[in-house]
């Protein structure tokens, strides 16, 4: 009966005119998170409170909406994602206790005493979710205290353990919302004689234009026309007012069937923009970090990189990368088990977090466990700018991708490599290499934008390459080098939206188990560029043939394969060595974009999945 909440999407609002619109429309912007039933309670000025709550998509829940009047200038709408708790419309939020209405993300780890305690005091619970509790506290405690609606929750607050972002509606006081964040992101959106609030700024791009967004233990107060916020001391505090941080309008799929195929397309634009203002005279120039972090980093000996999904394999790749190019040595973990494992830092080690969200709740326990360890300091690569991540660590370097909506992550991945490959050329001068490091990194990455444009032709022969896959249920990725996690990040997409099981192994450890699955059943895709370990990897894939595997090989022409029975080739121009991990990267895109389109999976919003992950 335990509820996890893996990016649900809260919206509200409070205004002069009916809301209810709005509060679908933001529902409908943060769809792309991934969710299982979604509702909403509005209250018009006298008070009455409606409340209405449907499985499935917002859709169905914009349609009902349609045939029954849901008046009201004040409102607070959600969609929820459940992995325990059935998703049924009784699960669904909002959740109601007498004149209570309450729309929640995160997860309250001590519910179930609440429950047993509410339970005592006579509440019938409705749901099964923890959120219940929240409704039911509030109500119990406007009984005890009376007061303000802001002066209630004070104390119930205090009484949640866990994670929390949550919107609060009282409809005897219907001018009014309160608002409280720990661990769960809010925004507030201000708009003309109007306040909003979101779970994400995507929600309100279409009614505001100035954005402020709420610290860990901040408490809000809004009506259309004023904002108090107090922080967990309820000290009354001035939170900064920011532009809207979407660069792409995000609500528009152009001519693209998905979201990631548009975003796949994206790549040349998104790897510009993040490239731009970084690279002057030939040198990369981090002048946004400001000059004392800057030099804190000559003394970095030791890098630890954290991130989960993606984003970790993008730190697997900068791991080869900070250790050859630079000499400085590179540790990667996956965020859930480095936050468990009491790590042993080593001297002046830097932490960087990868994350495209910022908010993947792994990852930010991982960077406050890390404060606690004696790290020289943080370094977050994120691609949202007003992030937990971002605020919380000592530095940070955005990749400049715009929103990402598609679950499955493609344009934020290649410019975290971009940024990490600007680390590196930077770090290493920091520790002396020679110049010439730096400009030959500089100078790979100025063709970026260009060579990826350039692959994004191949999609026709890809699309044809997927032919093969779409009936298969297993698939290898294989690769060596830098070129292994991209193996992984390439079987990590086929299985994420074509669900057909991928696995990725380095080449040279076949031989030590997986080649006992080799048959032709099991396609292998191999990322087989000219490189100083080709003629190892083609030791390896004659391994695959002798035992009547499948192969597809993406490759280059120096690399000089040729199809025959079991061989198929892709291939594409050639690249520098350095930025053959991007490269190569897009044109895996491409092929788990046409599987997936073959078998008619949700794309943009595969199964079981979430945009981002802010619940452990
Ligand atoms: O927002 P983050 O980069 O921290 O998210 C980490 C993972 O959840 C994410 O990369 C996930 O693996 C993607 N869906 C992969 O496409």
């Amino acid at each position: 009966m335990y509820e996890y909440k893996l990016m649900c999407g809260i919206v509200g609002a409070v205004a002069q005119r009916n809301i209810t619109e709005i509060l679908i429309k933001g529902l409908q912007a943060l769809e792309y998170r991934g969710y299982d039933s979604a509702g909403l309670a509005v209250v018009d000025s006298e008070g009455k409170m409606t409340c209405l709550r449907r499985t499935g998509k917002v859709q169905s829940l914009a349609d009902a909406a349609k045939t029954q009047p849901l008046l009201g200038n004040t409102g607070i709408a959600h969609t929820r994602w459940a992995t325990h708790g059935k998703p049924s419309e009784l699960n669904a939020h909002p959740h109601l206790s007498t004149h209570i209405a309450v729309v929640h993300n995160g997860i309250i780890e001590n519910y179930e005493s609440l429950r047993n305690l509410l339970i005592h005091r006579g509440y019938n619970f409705t749901s099964e979710t923890d959120t219940e509790v929240i409704a039911h506290l509030i109500d119990w405690q406007q009984r005890q205290q009376g007061g303000s609606l802001l002066e209630v929750m004070q104390p119930v607050v205090a009484q949640l353990s866990g994670t929390y972002g949550v919107v609060v509606m009282d409809s005897r006081d219907p001018a009014r919302l309160v608002a409280a964040r720990s661990g769960s992101p809010l925004v507030i959106g201000c708009g003309e004689g109007e306040n909003f609030i979101a779970s994400d700024e995507l929600a309100l791009l279409k009614v505001a234009r100035r954005f402020i967004y709420l610290a860990e233990g901040d408490l809000v107060e809004m009506t259309h026309s004023s904002l108090s916020i107090f922080d967990g001391q309820g000290n009354a505090v001035q939170r900064a007012e920011t532009a809207p941080q979407a660069q792409y309008h995000a609500g528009d799929k152009g001519l693209y069937r998905h979201y990631m195929q548009k975003e796949i397309h994206e790549q040349p634009l998104a790897l510009q923009q993040t490239l731009t203002d970084r690279i002057n005279n030939g040198k990369i120039d981090f002048s946004e970090l400001g000059s004392d972090i800057a030099d804190r980093l000559t003394n970095v000996q030791h890098i630890q990189i954290v991130a989960c999904g993606t984003s970790y394999h993008a730190g697997l790749v900068a791991r080869y990368w900070f250790e050859s190019l630079a000499g400085i040595p590179c540790d990667v973990e996956i965020s859930s088990e480095f936050r468990y494992r009491q790590p042993v830092v080593r001297a002046n080690s830097l932490l960087i977090t990868l994350s495209q969200s910022g908010e993947t709740a792994d990852t930010l326990a991982a960077l406050r466990l890390s404060k606690t360890l004696g790290y020289l300091a943080s370094l977050a690569i994120c691609n949202v700018a007003g992030s937990s991540l971002v605020r919380e660590s000592d530095m940070a370097l955005m990749t400049k991708a715009g929103i990402e909506i598609g679950v499955a992550s493609t344009k934020a991945f290649t410019t975290q490599l971009a940024v990490l490959l600007m680390l590196v050329a930077f770090m290493g001068k920091k520790k002396g290499r020679p110049e010439a490091v730096e400009h030959k990194i500089v100078h790979a990455l100025q063709t970026l934008p260009v060579k990826i444009t350039e692959i994004l032709t191949w999609d026709n022969s890809i699309a044809n390459l997927a032919n093969n896959f779409y009936d298969k249920k297993h698939a290898l990725f294989i690769g060596r080098g830098e070129l292994y996690p991209i193996a992984m990040e390439g079987a990590l997409k086929l299985k994420e939206i074509s669900y057909i099981h991928a696995e990725a192994y380095a080449a040279g450890e076949l031989k030590h188990g997986p080649l006992a699955l080799i048959d032709e059943n099991m396609p292998v895709i191999v990322i087989a560029p000219k490189n100083s370990l080709l003629e190892k990897l083609k030791s390896n894939i004659e391994e695959i043939r002798a035992r009547g595997g499948e192969l597809s090989i993406f490759t280059d022409k120096a690399a000089a394969f040729n199809e025959s029975k079991g061989i198929k080739t892709i291939q594409l121009p050639q690249v520098d060595d350095i930025i053959a991990p991007i490269f190569y990267t897009v044109a895996l895109q491409l092929l788990s974009y046409h599987v997936a389109l073959i078998k008619k999976t949700d794309v943009d919003q595969p199964r079981n999945l979430a945009k981002s992950v802010t619940v452990e």
